[in-house]
């Protein structure tokens, strides 16, 4: 079965053909990214703009790419939560119009799902259940996956998210636009323990909270010159910490659900740092581990194309009257 996927729930422009699910035929993605990093955040009137001008492009792309012509799409699966309201309704008019056009089937898919999705794709093949920790710059999830259409939430962030936690520092610390890859790289010359830093929350539960940490970065820092070398080691101060606290919660999640299958997803993902640390963990809790490589962690079409095959197996799909769900 082949599926087209239509992402544009914050500032990319994806479009994916996949292949049962699985077997990723393109999976092109355009990001506005240049023009938000002025503004040190994504702006949503210039992202659903430039996703309207690209939409067709994109897809034509991928479409070429994966060498099928539109007559081949069997379903069509589009992001319609949550997100930015704008930017998903520029993919969901876009999905809506083609279902119409080529009389296929519609189905609208959760984006923070598909995150962790994107594990399966590439042939992966992956046991049911699993637990699964969605860290990205909208969303801080674990999960309990008993199956695709049964998903336990068991705990979140309670303000921001943890990618937009690394993001905000990068602001504080003056580092630019997307933050967590300039933390990052930041933090591989500082040393994580000079300062200490706290966001540990609630040792009882599985929630997150990442806005007192940033703030506590931005009451270290104000009205102060920050010099390089601290520069580098409030990065590894506070990309350690974080770390350290989503690694301790998830693996609490999963000594609950006596679960050691465990699927990472999202853009935080693409640390290297935090996959370290989950691989140590895999080797003292027997964890079997998964999490996908660096572009799929990143927002894509690919993963909403397979997630999408998979619940129009089990009898799921939308009508056009599909709109965005914004919680
Ligand atoms: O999943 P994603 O592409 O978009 C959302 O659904 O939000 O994640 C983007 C987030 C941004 O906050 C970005 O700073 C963060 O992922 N990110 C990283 C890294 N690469 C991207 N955070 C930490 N370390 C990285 N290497
Ligand atoms: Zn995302």
């Amino acid at each position: 079965m082949i599926v087209l996927g239509i992402e544009t729930s914050c500032d990319e422009t994806s479009a994916a053909i996949v292949k049962d699910g699985q077997k990723v035929l393109s999976n092109e993605v355009a990001s506005s990214l240049e023009f938000h990093k002025r503004y040190g955040g994504v702006i949503p009137e210039i992202a659903s703009r430039i996703q309207l001008e690209t939409i067709t492009k994109i897809t034509e792309s991928a479409v070429k790419k994966a060498r099928i012509k539109l007559k081949d799409i069997d379903l069509i699966s589009v992001t319609n939560r949550p997100g930015l309201l704008g930017s998903l309704l520029v993919g969901i008019s876009f999905a809506k119009s083609l279902s119409l056009a080529l009389d296929r089937p519609l189905l609208g898919i959760d984006h923070v799902y598909s995150h962790f999705y994107a594990n399966f794709l590439d042939s992966k093949r992956i046991e049911l259940p699993f637990m699964a920790l969605v860290v990205s710059g909208g969303h801080t999830s674990i999960f309990h996956v008993h199956d695709f259409n049964k998903i336990e939430l068991l705990g979140e962030t309670k303000d921001d998210a943890c990618g937009e936690a690394f993001d905000k520092v990068a602001k504080i610390l003056g580092l630019g636009y997307p933050g967590g890859p300039l933390i990052e790289k930041m933090a591989k010359l500082g040393n994580p323990k000079k300062i200490k830093l706290n966001c540990s929350g609630s040792r009882d539960d599985f929630n997150f909270s990442f806005s007192g940490i940033k703030t506590a970065i931005l009451y270290l820092t104000r009205g102060r010159r920050i010099s390089l070398k601290e520069k580098r080691d409030i990065c590894a101060s506070f990309q350690e910490t974080v770390i350290d606290v989503l690694v301790r919660k998830t693996l609490a999640a999963c000594r609950l659900k006596k679960s050691s299958r465990l699927l990472l997803g999202g853009g935080v993902v693409a640390n290297n740092r935090l996959r370290e640390k989950f691989i140590l963990a895999q080797k003292s809790h027997k964890l079997d581990l998964y999490f996908p490589q660096k572009s799929l962690c990143m927002d894509n079409a690919a993963m909403v194309a397979g997630l999408g095959y998979q619940l129009f197996k089990k009898g799921y799909h939308s009508d056009l009257s599909l709109t965005v769900e914004l919680n």
